[in-house]
């Protein structure tokens, strides 16, 4: 294991993500922890990731230097960079000059562990206030920048290095394989951790776990749950029941998708439940979306709690059910154990995402993935491509993506509206390159337009492709006009009381992906 010191922002899960595309795995811990419970871990290195804050800053995350003194590689990026040059004697200096965004590093050192291989010059990503204008006694300086005399060290024989910049970001352009020369030859580790390592342990982890026991799983038809549910499918087979709760606010064809392709691919035990109308009357006259999500919310847990008691009286003598399958991922655990009071932006509901006073164990095998990886071991299962390479959606469905009212006309229209659009975007070929593009109906809003010969009096659907790494921030894409207008008119030709078809523009933030 590698492990990641998160010194805060959301530096630490990038690296983590980078770390395992090196092949390498990788496990994110606070800051806080004392040094001799990471040394405990074992780790075969150790990072420190950047972080907002100024090492000058009374209040500042500081490290314990013992943790230079163990023997283990440690690299050191930005603010981790900056803490390792100060704890082992070096000069760090509150320059007042400030170097952000894209910036051109010269390289001193090219034959170094880290730059081996590399240009003289090449383009890096900065973010910091503070600069070393000092290497600790014993480090070589590697490479400078027109602003930091000292922006990369090495000290090969104790196996520290350290960057002023981010080589996790993508504007970095030799992050990478700075990151995978401090791995493979500063801490000398070999690139063997691969999926069919994750499916195999999780399966006889799942077994012991779950022993001779039932378990049952909710389905969303999202990636997550559908993976969850096939890894433990293979680990347990008939014990395991999956629950499909049909709102009423899907897209088209994905409960289908769901009743064909994953139990046609996993051969799961799959109990289908219509629940649409019950969701529908509970929504009836809600226009808010905070209360909409609490209402889909409320209306699932009772639903599914109904199936599973069905499950138990369908076979009462077999095992009991005391397992709940659940694709809990990474990123999740992570930002729960954070413990930093984030603001409520909105009360997300996860499908599958079931409260504890179920009185269930958790089986949870995605929770040190994400989700890339989880995709990769979906596709290692033989799930198929459509369910594996599936764009977010949300919990709640269609329900949050009509603003207004949610009746079963608005469900109609919109789902015809987002068929057309996931169809273009699939035949253009930007699946891949968007993160998801939710359409919106503005149910609540009118317009007038002109349709064959007549005036009509419909309302505008938009259109939000977004791209995005993580969902956290997302920007809107620069999707091909081309596209753009063959989903237009085919929207306003094919789907009846829509006259017009809008872009959304905005990044994240200001807005959020989602409309409510
Ligand atoms: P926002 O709108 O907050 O969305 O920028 C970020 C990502 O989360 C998805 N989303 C949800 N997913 N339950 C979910 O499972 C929810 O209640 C929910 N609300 C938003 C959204 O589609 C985007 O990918």
């Amino acid at each position: 294991t590698v492990l990641v010191v998160d010194f805060g922002a959301q530096y630490a899960q990038l690296i983590a993500r980078r770390v395992r595309e090196a092949r390498v795995y990788s496990e994110i811990v606070p800051s806080t922890m004392p040094v001799a419970e990471m040394l405990a871990k074992g780790p075969k290195a150790v990072i420190l990731s950047g972080g907002p804050s100024s090492v000058y800053e009374p209040g500042a995350p500081t490290l314990d230097a013992a943790l230079f003194e163990a023997g283990v590689p440690v690299f050191g990026m930005c603010y981790g960079f900056q803490l390792m040059a100060t704890a082992l004697g070096g000069t760090v200096d509150n320059t007042g000059s400030r170097e952000y965004g894209r910036t051109g590093l010269s390289v001193s050192k090219p034959g170094s562990t880290l730059f081996e291989g590399t240009p003289a010059e090449q383009s890096v990503w900065m973010s910091h206030g503070d600069a070393c204008s000092a290497a600790p006694e014993g480090f070589t300086v590697t490479a400078s920048t027109d602003v930091v005399p000292v922006a990369a060290f090495e000290n090969d024989e104790k196996r520290l290095y350290g960057v002023q910049y981010h080589p996790e970001v993508l504007h970095t352009t030799h992050g990478q394989q700075i990151l995978e020369h401090f791995l493979y030859r500063g801490a000398g580790l070999a690139p063997t951790w691969t999926t069919t390592s994750v499916v195999d342990e999780q399966v006889a982890l799942i077994r012991a776990q779950v022993g001779s026991s039932r378990a049952i799983c909710g389905l969303s038809g999202g990636v997550d749950s559908a993976v969850a549910a096939a890894l433990v499918q293979k680990a347990i087979g008939s014990q395991l029941t999956c629950v499909y709760v049909d709102h009423g606010l899907m897209r088209k064809g994905e409960t289908e998708q769901v009743e064909k392709d994953f139990v046609a691919a996993t051969g799961v035990q799959l109990k289908v439940v219509d629940a649409s109308e019950r969701f529908l009357a509970a929504l009836a006259g809600v226009s808010d979306p905070e209360q909409k999500r609490k209402i889909i919310g409320r209306e699932f847990i009772r639903v599914f709690e109904q199936a599973q008691a069905e499950i138990v009286a369908e076979a009462p003598n077999d095992h009991p059910v005391e397992f709940l399958v659940q694709g809990t991922l990474y990123p999740d655990v992570v930002e729960s154990g954070g413990g930093t009071g984030t603001a409520n932006i909105k009360s997300h509901h996860n499908v599958g995402g079931l409260p504890e006073d179920l009185e269930f164990q958790l089986v949870e095998p995605l929770r040190k993935l994400f989700k890339d990886e989880v995709r990769m071991v979906g596709q290692e299962l033989g799930l198929p491509e459509e369910i594996v390479q599936r764009q977010p959606f949300p919990g709640p469905g269609l329900g949050i993506r009509i603003v207004g009212e949610v009746t079963r006309d608005r469900l109609d229209l919109l789902r015809e509206a987002d068929a057309i659009a996931r169809e273009e975007l699939t035949a253009a070929g930007l699946d891949r390159e968007i993160w998801q593009c939710p359409v919106v109906l503005l149910a609540d809003v009118r317009s007038v337009g002109v349709q064959g010969d007549g005036r009509t009096y419909g309302h505008p659907i938009v259109l939000r492709p977004v791209s995005s790494e993580d969902a956290m921030t997302a920007d809107w894409s620069r999707l091909p006009y081309d596209t753009l207008a063959r989903i237009s008119t085919r929207i306003t030709n094919e789907v009846k009381d829509v006259n017009r078809v809008t872009l959304d523009i905005t990044s994240k933030p200001p807005g959020t992906i989602e409309w409510e």
